[in-house]
């Protein structure tokens, strides 16, 4: 070996900066299984406390891509535009955006992730889908995405093997909400996927990875210059998780609430969210110039159908069985437990945080990398941040199929505030990102 493992631990944990060749032997000796998962996660947490400078994120972004192979999607016409974002709870818009934007002729290739942390994943999601499948190699990739224009996948032992490994290690060891492992993680799938424009949801408040907005928007900025470095049109939009998107937070609960957007009956939240990153993908790839244009055409693909016409045939192709739309009900989901409220008055608070740790408790999500997901545990929401209650009115249902559910209803109660004054959310979108801060927009 080249160095040993313990003293670049050492180095960055004693807050000096990495060498390209450091970073390159850490990452190529983990990923052939020479230096273990504990000497990693020590390396993630020591970066998460020390950051890394603009030279070593660099080096650990080009690293990550090169891990596997880059997908060249050149034979393909158009502009091939992606979104992604920084991580959120009942956060489903790439479900109902990716097949909206596919619909207007743009192609969208897109590999997601699964839950991190507190956060629901886009893959995990899509597997809820009976059938469904994101394991795919590069040229079932690239037929899908020639046949429908969309196409979805999570990395594989091929593509941005480092971000497969490493997102699932950040996950279970709390190094996570880190700018340069976010950047790196983020920033390598984007770019090998071969897309030339990427629109970023970077995400502020208490259930975001940044909820401090000051550290959001310093992600946005970073996240912005290394997709424009590495030549991709990009664009990042900072907004709102205080409260979870929409009603569901869970795999298939989300599903069905993504298909309700697509049908034309999602609540408001996530469509102005859809709507916004939609309308720059549009704006991106060329074929409109302004928001309200790009508007217009967005909302005639969900009235018309052609947007979850869309779907449909993504997920046929995708190996999902798309009759389990034609009665969503049939699906197996545990029995609903309800959280009634305790008194009567406005909902202040819907910790989004709180919510989604209590996703993953009831099976949603993972507590160890080899966890398996459960696709109907999670949980339903029936209020929102300002909504006016009454005691004993159902705020929530619970869906697990785990013991300890009341530990869960308990917790679910306190991430429910109840006050007699009615409280506005913060605003949902809050601007776009640019060099010198965020910048508000006026659709
Ligand atoms: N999404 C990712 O793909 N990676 C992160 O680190 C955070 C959000």
């Amino acid at each position: 070996m080249k160095y040993t493992p313990f003293e670049i631990i050492a180095k960055k944990r004693d807050g000096n900066n990495l060498s390209e060749a450091e970073i390159a032997f850490f990452l190529s000796e983990y990923l052939k299984e020479t230096i273990p998962d504990y000497q990693m996660a020590a390396l993630l947490m020591a970066v998460y406390f020390r950051g890394m400078n603009e030279e070593e994120l660099k080096a650990l972004v080009d690293l990550m891509i090169h891990s596997g192979e880059t997908i060249d999607l050149s034979e393909i016409p158009g502009f091939k535009v992606d979104k992604h974002s920084t991580g959120g709870v009942g956060d489903k818009i790439s479900i109902v955006l990716a097949p909206l934007v596919a619909s207007t002729g743009v192609p969208v290739p897109m590999i997601s992730g699964r839950g991190l942390g507190h956060t629901g994943g886009t893959l995990d999601k899509l597997e809820a889908i009976p059938g469904y499948r994101t394991h795919l190699t590069v040229d079932e990739f690239k037929n899908i995405l020639r046949k429908c224009g969309l196409s979805m996948m999570g990395q594989t032992e091929k593509i941005v093997p480092a971000d497969r490994r490493l997102y699932a290690l950040r996950s279970a060891t709390a190094t996570i909400n880190s700018i340069p492992l976010v950047a790196g993680s983020i920033m390598s799938k984007k770019i090998a996927e071969g897309i030339q424009g990427l629109v970023l949801d970077v995400k502020t408040g208490h259930g975001a990875f940044f909820p401090d907005p000051n550290d959001a928007v310093r992600l946005g900025q970073t996240l912005k210059s290394v997709g424009q470095q590495a030549g991709l049109r990009t664009e990042a939009f900072i907004t709102n998780m205080d409260q979870p998107l929409g009603f569901a937070i869970g795999n298939w609960l989300e599903i069905v609430e993504s298909v309700n957007c697509l049908r034309g009956n999602g609540p408001k939240d996530v469509m102005d969210v859809t709507y916004l990153l939609a309308r720059w993908m549009l704006i991106l790839s060329g074929i409109v110039s302004d928001e309200k244009s790009a508007q217009t055409i967005l909302e005639d693909k969900i009235s018309s159908g052609a947007a979850y016409e869309k779907f449909l045939e993504n997920v046929e192709l995708q190996h999902g069985n798309p009759k389990i739309f034609e009665n969503m009900d049939q699906f197996p989901l545990p029995p609903p437990i309800e959280i009634r409220a305790q008194r009567t008055g406005f909902v202040q608070e819907a910790n989004a945080f709180e919510l989604g740790m209590v996703s993953v408790i009831t099976g949603a999500g993972r507590n160890r990398m080899e966890d398996q997901v459960d696709p109907g545990a999670g949980i339903l929401m029936r209020k929102k941040i300002g909504d006016y209650v009454k005691q004993d009115e159902v705020l929530a249902l619970l869906y697990t199929n785990l013991p300890d559910s009341e530990a869960m209803e308990m917790r679910i109660q306190d991430a429910l505030l109840i006050g007699e004054e009615k409280k506005n959310p913060n605003r949902l979108i809050q601007g776009r990102i640019t060099p010198k801060g965020v910048e508000q927009i006026p659709l």
